[in-house]
């Protein structure tokens, strides 16, 4: 399930967003971190089962809600994870919300979109 981010949470998020291309600075990757503390329009997510296994960043801007950063654990990958955290954002906001993705997560996104028809 998806669990809200919590600063006791913040090597594993940090860990688990080292895994995006865009994030492998430890710069930019605190500077992601501080503005998903502080930024209200900023939220972050683990999936947690018995561990924390993903994360999945959103921003809100309008009527969207853009996924901005989503990463499983590798051990943990191509289990479904990544799907079903984009299940659940959009079981959380795709009432009120146009769920997009952005430059970084779009691949992926796109992938689950598909599959999504196809089914
Ligand atoms: N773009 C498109 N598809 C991707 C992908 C990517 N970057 N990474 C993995 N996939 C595909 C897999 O090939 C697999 O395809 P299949 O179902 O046809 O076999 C499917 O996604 C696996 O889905 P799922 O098990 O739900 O995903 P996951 O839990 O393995 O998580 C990621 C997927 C992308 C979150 C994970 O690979 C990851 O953490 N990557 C590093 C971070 C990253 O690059 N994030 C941005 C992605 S655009």
């Amino acid at each position: 399930m998806l669990v809200r981010f919590k600063k006791n949470f913040e090597k594993i998020a940090m860990g688990l967003l080292s895994f995006m291309p865009e994030e492998k600075d430890v710069k930019k990757l605190q500077q992601t971190i501080k503005e998903y503390e502080e930024n209200s329009s900023w939220e972050l997510y683990l999936w947690k089962e018995e561990d924390i296994l993903g994360i999945i960043g959103v921003r809100f801007e309008e009527d969207k809600v853009i996924i901005q950063h989503i990463s499983v654990n590798p051990s943990h990958r191509n289990q479904g994870i990544g799907k079903k955290m984009v299940e659940e954002v959009k079981q959380l906001f795709g009432e009120k919300f146009k769920i997009i993705a952005n430059q970084q997560t779009d691949r992926f996104i796109n992938k689950c979109e598909n599959q999504t028809k196809i089914l």
